[in-house]
């Protein structure tokens, strides 16, 4: 069966760093994903390792006004219009993402505030995106959300099969993980769990563990220099690490698919 995954967590704690990662290991392994940015400050594709010039001719979803309209019914940024509400979504991915190998990315680009709400037209498309594609056997949808709880009023992560949000040792990243946590159960996902970033011992995973349900820690990345590296030098982030850093992301994984076999 298809994953959908979302990852979620406080700005700047190593989403995308994650999406990318898990995007990029399951594409080696011959899976294709569809990788969403769903952050209005999207960055996905630089974690992805996509040249530049590829990445600044992404047109956003959000932007592709036609397409919007089209699937919705409704004018985009216009408020308090009637609209579609299961937007046909089945072939969104094919043709309007970026392919890289095996991973396709879609940039949805920034969707309507003010008024909006869980019925713009951009959530809608998002939210059937996420719920009404259906995945082949073993595809994965990866979606890299907008950092904090703000996103999730919006609802676009309903259909997800787990949500991973990222934390890194310390409290404030803590009870920003513990609110997503939170809202992403009221809207329904049933599966949540929880990734350590920026460790820098047994004692920051240790911390972690034990602030949160233990069973739902799928496990630590350690502060590594490599990953802060390829960020500077515009790489892929599975680009410059050693085996035993990759088997990181790996382990992370494993216990992921573990979590959802159960
Ligand atoms: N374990 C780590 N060790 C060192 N640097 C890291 C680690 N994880 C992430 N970084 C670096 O921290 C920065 C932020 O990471 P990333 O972009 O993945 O966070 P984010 O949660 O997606 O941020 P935003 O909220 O802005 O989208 C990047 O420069 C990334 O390379
Ligand atoms: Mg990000």
């Amino acid at each position: 069966m298809g994953m959908k995954l979302a990852i979620s967590g406080k700005g700047g704690v190593g989403k995308s760093t994650l999406a990318a990662a898990l995007a990029l290991i399951l594409s080696e392994r011959g899976r294709r994903v569809l990788a969403v940015d769903a952050d209005p400050d999207a960055n996905l594709a630089a974690a992805l390792g996509i040249p530049r010039a590829d990445r600044d001719r992404i047109v956003p979803i959000a932007e592709q006004a036609a397409l919007v309209e089209e699937r919705t019914g409704a004018k985009v940024k216009q408020y308090g219009q009637l609209f579609k509400l299961n937007p046909d979504v089945a072939d969104i991915a094919s043709t309007y993402a970026l392919r890289l190998d095996n991973v396709a990315l879609l940039v949805l680009g920034a969707v309507s505030k003010a008024g909006g709400g869980c019925a713009c037209p951009e959530s809608v498309l998002l939210r059937a995106l996420v719920t009404d594609l259906v995945l082949y056997k073993d595809d994965a949808l990866i979606l890299d959300m907008e950092a904090g709880v703000e996103h999730l009023g919006r609802a676009t992560a309903r259909g997800v099969d787990a949500m991973l949000v990222v934390v890194e040792p310390g409290q404030r990243a803590l009870d920003c993980a513990r609110r997503i946590a939170e809202m992403a159960a009221g809207i329904g996902i049933r599966r949540i769990c929880f990734v350590a970033n920026r460790t820098t011992g047994p004692e920051d995973e240790a911390f972690v563990r034990d602030a949160l349900p233990r069973d739902d820690v799928l496990g630590a990345i350690p502060y590594c220099e490599e990953l802060r590296r390829a960020d500077r030098d515009g790489e892929s982030v599975l680009s410059a690490l050693r085996p035993e850093q990759r088997a990181w992301f790996e382990a992370i994984l494993a216990r992921l698919e573990e979590n959802l076999r159960r």
